[in-house]
This record gives C-alpha cells, structure tokens and sequence, in this order.
C-alpha cells in the first residue's frame, strides 16, 4: 500500500482525486458545500477567449446509463478568469492543487488564453480541451481527432508556458496510441481520458431532440469502462502520466483506474447528483488505507468488495 499523496508533475498532490473540467465552475460555485481543499485538486471550467453564453436549453438529459449534455463551452472569458476567478482561488484554496483548462476555435486562441493567464498564480497547470464535442462555432473535428490540429495546439502553447500541460483526448479517437504520441512529442506533460463520447437523445414523446442544440456529449457510468480502456491504451504508448476520467463515483471505481495505470482520477457527472461525491470516494479510500501498487487487482481490498456487496458508497 501507498499512502494517498502522490507526486504527479512535479506536484504533490494529497491524494489522486479530483473534479473534472465542468463539474465545479472555477471552485466558488462548490465551496459551500464541499471543502475545495479535501480534493487532490480540481479542473476549472473550460476558459475560452470570449466569454460564452453557451447552446440553447435545454443543454442536459439524463437516461438510465448516465447523462447527455451541450453546455456549448458558456464561461466568462479569460479577462474575467484572471481578473476575478484566479484571484478568488488565489485567496481561498489552500491545498487543493487548480488546473485550468483551456479551449478555443483555432490553435492561435488556446496560444493567447494561456500567454494572458501564464503570469498568475493559483494554478499549477493547464489541461487543454482538445475534445468538446459541443462547439458548433468550430466547424472541423474536434482537435484532438486532428493530428494536425493537436500537433499545432501544443506546440502553440509549450512555447508559452512551462506549466504542466495535459492534454484531454476524446474517446472516439480511432487510434490512442498516434493522438497520444503526438501530444507527447508536442510538448504535453501528461494525457487526461476521456471527454464525454458524442451522443443523442430524442423527448420521451419522440422526435425532437431532448437538448436545445440537437446533440451532445455523453457522460456517467456507461462512460467508465471508455475511461478505463482509454487510460490502458495511453498508458502503453506514452511515457507520461495520465489522468483518468469517466463514470467515477466510488473509490473502487478510482482503483480500477490506477489499477490500468492512471496517475489521477477525476469525478465529473457524479458531482451533479451529487456535489459531495468526491468526498466520498476520498474517504473510501481512506478507510482503505491507502492506494494500491500498480497493477494490483482491486479485489485484494475485501473492505472494497464488502461495501460493493452492502451498497455502500465510500
Ligand atoms: O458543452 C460543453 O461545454 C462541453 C464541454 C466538454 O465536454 O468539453
């Protein structure tokens, strides 16, 4: 066993769990219910250069496997980032260690998001969304299902910046190990998977789309074994670390994840249902007493299997 600090990018983080991209606003919207400084960390709110108001409503829809949603990326723009929500993490957030994660239309605006924002403190890094399933106003692929595209992007924005920077791959790429390598090559310090896979939903009464926008990015349980698959086939081809995302809501759930070989593991729709959902998987694995070596199967841990038998969340 190992105890649940880890030292990822030259960070130390106090334990592996931490709340991804669009779960936590840029943490305040959280923090009155949930102590920000009991994650590993978290992951703002994609930063955009303009602010967005995001797609039409309805932009969720939940179904029996999880959730289906078209936010359309709505944040308030950079300025207001670094003059109002980084100051406010600045002040608030003690341990918890902050990524913010960039997105844009075109290579040249993550370049410009990160040389505005790279002279403040707060944060330790960036995850660049390289995969929003969601933004209509971008014509082409998403970046990161265009080698081209990625390759730009990163080497765009390592120039800028000596931050940690991990890039956030989709999950309907056709090749992990080709996206992965070029990120790495370019200039990426770690690889979060998986974004929300794309999906749509039509109203109970047929037809029409559930979501303002038509379709969207599916999200939740059935996003779990993606996020795993994912995770293994990065881990095999790059050398770097790589933060898992999908379908977690229980601390097995978080050692099926370092079990494939993950660095990190992040909480995401599990926050909407619930915004404690984090502190309970960090608890879980508390009373565990610590994460297990890689490749240690989880069924060693029989406080796990119990509590899985039970119903029991962490
Ligand atoms: O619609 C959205 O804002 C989704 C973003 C994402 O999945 O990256």
């Amino acid at each position: 066993m190992t105890p649940l600090v880890r030292e990822i990018f030259g960070v130390s983080f106090a334990n592996p769990v931490l709340l991804a991209a669009g779960t936590c606003g840029f943490g305040r919207e959280l923090s009155e219910v949930l102590d920000l400084d009991v994650l590993g960390g978290f992951v703002t709110k994609s930063v955009t250069l303009e602010p967005r108001w995001g797609n039409p409503a309805p932009r969720v829809s939940e179904f029996p496997g999880g959730m289906l949603n078209s936010i359309g990326l709505a944040n308030p723009g950079v300025e207001v980032v670094r003059k109002e929500k980084l100051p406010w993490i600045r002040e608030r957030v003690r341990r918890a260690k902050v990524f913010v994660s960039v997105a844009g239309h075109s290579p040249e605006e993550f370049e410009e998001i990160v040389l505005r924002l790279d002279g403040e403190a707060g944060f330790v890094g960036y995850e660049l969304n390289l995969s929003c399933p969601n933004d209509a106003r971008r014509s082409s692929l998403p970046f990161a299902l265009d080698p081209e595209a990625l390759v730009e992007v990163l080497g765009r924005v390592r120039e800028r910046t000596d931050r940690p920077l991990v890039a956030k791959l989709a999950p309907n790429t056709p090749d992990f190990p080709r996206m992965a390598g070029l990120a790495h090559q370019s200039g990426a310090d770690g690889i979060t998977v998986v974004n929300t896979i794309p999906g749509y939903l039509s109203r109970p009464e047929g037809g029409a789309s559930a979501l303002g926008a038509g379709s969207g990015g599916v999200s939740g349980p059935l996003l779990r074994p993606v996020g795993v698959h994912a995770v293994r086939s990065v881990v095999a081809s790059v050398p770097l670390p790589v933060v898992g995302v999908g379908g977690v809501s229980r601390p097995e759930h978080v050692l099926e994840y370092l079990a494939a070989g993950a660095s990190l593991v992040q909480v995401g729709t599990a926050t909407f249902a619930d915004p404690r959902a984090a502190l309970r998987v960090i608890r879980g694995l508390d009373r565990i007493g610590g994460l297990p070596e890689r490749d240690v199967p989880t069924a060693v841990f029989p406080e796990v299997a119990m509590n899985q038998e039970k119903g029991v969340d962490g």
